[in-house]
């Protein structure tokens, strides 16, 4: 497979000084321009504060199907708990899990289709990151039984990470995104997994269920190494591309050292969107907030939920 360029110097006239003859006539075009409505930003925050008074909320919680789940929910009204903020978080966090193996396997092809751009050990240690989602993703399913709550129902904070990441999985599955931007993303995805499963460990601790919070606290582990590793991939990326650094020097250091150069991969052959190419834009590739296997295929996310989930 033929490398792709990496950041280049183009044919990018999205710039001012492109045309330097230009620019007094077309400052004196923006102040003949006359918009095409009336109103300005004031008048746009009152018509989006009359559309919140009006709207409802995205979904609900659904109502216990279990014994188990109608035990939780009365011991917590009688403790003047409200079990329904864990079970959305869970579901929430459900969501985000199954999001990251999609992002993960994404990377992965991206790493796949240009190996040159990626040392060996780096990309293995990705799949590891992969799969540990895939393993928080099955642990927070597993809680939410254990508690008598749907694992399969959307909850509305589910709806809302999945819409949320909508943007990481279009960067992802754009063919043009270099290796090193679709780090970028995935160090987006782990700052906020990361502060995720600090919630919910604290959640679960104030919602009477140390036992989660413990189970959770080893998600939590796992989760800083993401962040550790994913960065430092990123950035060594980043840094190897601006000095032209060769994929097989980087390939001499082990990933997981300080000097580790290699992971970011891809760096060297980036696509260049930004230049003749038009922005990101298209469909996406991520899922559904509800189903259980983090792998299969899926429609986009808040698809299902944030236009059909009803309110009640
Ligand atoms: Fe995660
Ligand atoms: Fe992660």
């Amino acid at each position: 497979m033929a490398m792709k360029p990496q950041t280049h110097v183009g044919r990018n006239r999205t710039g001012i000084q492109m045309s330097p003859l230009d620019i007094r006539e077309m400052r004196e075009g923006t102040d003949h321009t006359v918009p095409t409505s009336l109103g300005d930003k004031e008048a746009v925050s009152e018509m989006r504060q009359r559309y919140i008074s009006e709207s409802d909320t995205i979904g609900s919680v659904p109502v216990p199907g279990t014994l188990t789940g109608m035990l939780e929910t009365g011991k917590g009204f009688l403790t003047g708990r409200r079990p329904q903020v864990l079970i959305d978080k869970l579901g929430e966090r459900l969501a985000f899990e199954r999001s990251g193996v999609r992002l993960y396997d994404a990377l992965l092809a991206k790493c796949e289709a240009d190996p040159a751009s990626l040392g060996a050990g780096a990309a293995d240690r990705l799949r590891h990151f992969r799969m540990e989602e895939a393993q928080h993703f099955a642990m927070v399913a597993d809680a939410l039984d254990s508690i008598g709550a749907d694992p399969t129902a959307q909850t509305p904070c589910a709806d809302m990470v999945g819409v949320e990441g909508m943007g990481m999985m279009q960067v992802l599955t754009d063919p043009r995104t270099s290796v090193s931007q679709c780090l970028h993303v995935i160090l987006d995805a782990e700052l906020v997994d990361n502060a995720g499963w600090e919630l919910l460990i604290t959640l679960s601790r104030q919602s009477g269920h140390p036992e989660l919070a413990e189970r959770f606290a080893q998600a939590l582990h796992q989760e800083n190494q993401h962040l550790v590793e994913v960065r430092r991939m990123y950035e060594a990326s980043v840094l190897a591309e601006a000095t032209g650094s060769l994929p097989a020097d980087r390939d001499r250091i082990a990933p997981g050292s300080e000097a580790m150069p290699t992971a970011g991969g891809g760096l060297f052959h980036d696509s260049s969107p930004g230049e003749d190419n038009p922005p990101i834009k298209g469909t996406v590739g991520g899922g559904s907030a509800n189903g259980l296997d983090p792998t299969a295929p899926r429609g986009a996310p808040g698809s299902e939920g944030q236009r059909d989930q009803g309110s009640s």
